[in-house]
């Protein structure tokens, strides 16, 4: 292949000294990052981290206070519907219309995009199939499962065929078979050549699908590299050769003894969660944050 027809190293998306404020708070406190096409990069971090705010603003669902911020070359703030259009997002909760069926909240999203009807339909279809949903189609969306729940939102977030997806926890509190399937999906997405970014607690998710790691804490990205690397580096041997599944093992059965369905899944996410923001040094942040993800601390 000539030079000159490689996929090009213009990045999709670009964040210098990036800032949201709320007030006295920094939520966002001078960030600086750059992601390439067909780059799958996790954003990881405790709670209050600052991930949501970020991937907000890149959606163009959130301005920015300061810095720069351009999605597909373009300012995020002066070209929304531009950058929107070319964008799949799953946000952090679930914001279906409980009102309609499964397919019908896909359809209802592609007019958003004006995509015309047929189109609609035969995408939503594909995408249904996509996230193996086809037989829950006719269905209200408050009758699935939360597994399905998201599997709708991510077949939602792919309805305009997007160069760039965006998803903020497409798994916390799904159970170990319900992630795998989103898993899978989003590898899938990713030798498609579909660019990723997406936000977690969970390093064995951020091993299995991201190629990058930016580990946030108060607001600044603290540490960077691929999941590998970091663990290397922060988490010890013990994490690196844990054997695979014991962990998930040992949650779901903590997490099967629950009488409540909702509270299922929740174990392992309540344990990695760190409890407080304040870290006097910040690279003892980092090796925490990765130690927790990695299930180390
Ligand atoms: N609309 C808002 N108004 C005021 N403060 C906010 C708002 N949204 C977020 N914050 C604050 O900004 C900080 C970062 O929140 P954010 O939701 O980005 O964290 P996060 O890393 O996504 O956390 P989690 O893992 O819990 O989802 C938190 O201190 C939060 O309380
Ligand atoms: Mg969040």
């Amino acid at each position: 292949m000539p030079e000159a027809t490689k996929p090009t190293e213009t990045p999709l998306v670009v964040a210098e000294s990036l800032v949201k404020r709320y007030g006295e708070l920094a939520a966002v406190d001078g960030i600086s990052f750059s992601i390439a096409p067909g780059e799958v990069v996790g954003f990881l971090g405790p709670n209050g981290a600052g991930k949501t705010t970020t991937i907000r603003m890149l959606s163009c669902n959130s301005p920015r206070t300061g810095g720069r911020l351009e999605v597909f070359g373009l300012d995020v703030a002066l070209h929304p519907r531009e950058i929107k259009g070319q964008l799949g997002v799953v946000p952090q909760d679930n914001n279906y219309d409980p009102d309609l069926s499964v397919i019908e909240n896909l359809l209802l999203y592609a007019r958003y995009f004006g995509i015309p009807a047929r189109t609609a339909r035969q995408r939503a279809t594909e995408l249904l199939e996509f996230v193996h949903l086809t037989d829950k189609a006719g269905e209200q969306v408050d009758e699935l499962s939360g597994g399905m729940k998201r599997r709708l939102i991510l077949a939602r977030g792919l309805i305009n065929t997007p160069r760039l997806l965006v998803l903020d926890e497409p798994t916390t509190g799904l159970d170990p078979q319900a992630r795998r399937l989103i898993w899978e999906r989003l590898r899938e997405l990713r030798q498609r050549g579909v660019t990723i970014i997406i936000t977690t607690h969970y390093m064995d998710e951020a091993e299995q699908i991201c190629d990058r790691l930016l580990i946030m804490d108060n607001g600044k990205v603290i540490a960077t590299g691929s999941p590998q690397s970091l663990i290397s580096e922060h988490a010890g041997d013990e994490a690196r050769n844990r054997p695979r599944g014991r962990r998930g093992r040992r949650s779901r059965n903590r997490a099967g003894r629950m009488p409540f369905p909702e509270a299922r899944g929740q174990v392992r996410d309540i344990r990695i969660r760190l409890p407080g923001r304040a870290r006097a040094h910040p690279q003892a942040g980092a090796a925490d944050v990765v130690q927790r993800a990695a299930g180390n601390a």
